[in-house]
């Protein structure tokens, strides 16, 4: 049996993750798409897909095909695939580094837009000496959209900073966590019911000046909605890691507008030296008949 690596990794990517994961799962067979292509036969050799943003049909061709696991923690680009086969257990990424990597981003944010760290950088380029009002982490609510693996340790590193942290999942009302707050920051897994959350109408529930801070997934946000709210001076500013179309066209507003700060979905990404081993302990539990850990409810869509 062999396990097909179908990702879409560039040669730097690669240098790091081959040796990672040949490490990581010694005694297996590894293949990737352009061996099956040489060698159709293969296909049926395949028991385990290890997958980050396959070609979408690859793994639908996979007779012997048991298990999915993901190199990445959000599913919803594999679940989009229509063709991903139905039956076959799929596995998420969770990894304590990922997770500890997604909080650095999100202190890193707050602390900015809480201490004007933006606004002196702006400051900075026109020549302008003025410090800004300094208010204290106690004084400034943040709200955490989603309380899974990344929402949770977020929260968790805010509190111990001094900041008010408000948490919301799902299914509970918005309204409370809403309220007051100076910083909203979306860490939900993208669903049906999670896409386009965040447009005009929430944008208007939040306090006057407040700010944006998408670390999850572009398809959350109307973009048109929030560039409307921050030329309107509705919205203070947005720190956006993702976006509808990745990498952002060279045309888009968001690059150059003054109140955007961005990132190249680089929040938290996968790291191998850690995650390598995760996949292959899933893989493991999956061959010795056990549960694979951190496995995707497809009707939930995460
Ligand atoms: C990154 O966005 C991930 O889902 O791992």
């Amino acid at each position: 049996m062999s396990v097909l690596l179908a990702c879409d990794f560039d040669a730097a990517d690669w240098a790091a993750w081959r040796p990672a994961l040949q490490a990581a799962l010694p005694g297996e067979r590894l293949l990737l798409p352009q061996d099956l292509a040489a060698q159709p036969a293969l296909r049926e050799d395949i028991d385990v897909a290890i997958v980050a943003n396959p070609p979408p049909g690859l793994l639908a061709g996979l007779p012997r095909l048991g298990l999915i696991q993901s190199l990445w923690a959000g599913v919803d680009r594999l679940l989009a695939d229509p063709t991903l086969p139905a039956e076959v257990p799929l596995a998420r990424m969770v990894d304590p580094a990922m997770n500890t990597a997604m909080a650095e981003t999100a202190l890193w944010a707050v602390l900015t837009l809480h201490r004007h760290f933006h606004l002196y950088a702006r400051q900075q380029r026109a020549g302008v000496w003025q410090a800004l009002p300094q208010l204290r982490a106690d004084e400034i609510k943040v709200a955490v959209l989603g309380q899974g693996q990344m929402g949770g340790t977020v929260m968790h590193a805010l509190r111990q900073r001094g900041y008010r942290a408000a948490g919301w999942r799902r299914g509970e009302p918005l309204e409370p966590v809403l309220a007051d707050c100076r910083i909203v920051i979306n860490l939900l897994p993208l669903t049906a019911d999670t896409r386009g959350l965040i447009d005009a109408a929430f944008l208007a529930r939040l306090p006057a000046r407040a700010s944006l801070v998408n670390l999850a997934r572009g398809a959350h946000l109307v973009e048109a909605d929030l560039l409307a709210a921050l030329d309107a001076g509705q919205i203070a500013h947005a720190v956006l890691d993702v976006f509808h179309q990745e990498p952002l066209p060279p045309t888009h507003r968001f690059w150059r507008h003054p109140a955007v700060t961005l990132l190249p979905h680089a929040a938290a990404q996968t790291d191998p030296r850690s995650a390598a081993r995760i996949a292959a302990a899933g893989i493991r539990a999956w061959r010795e008949g056990r549960t694979v850990p951190n496995q995707v409810e497809r009707s939930r869509g995460y």
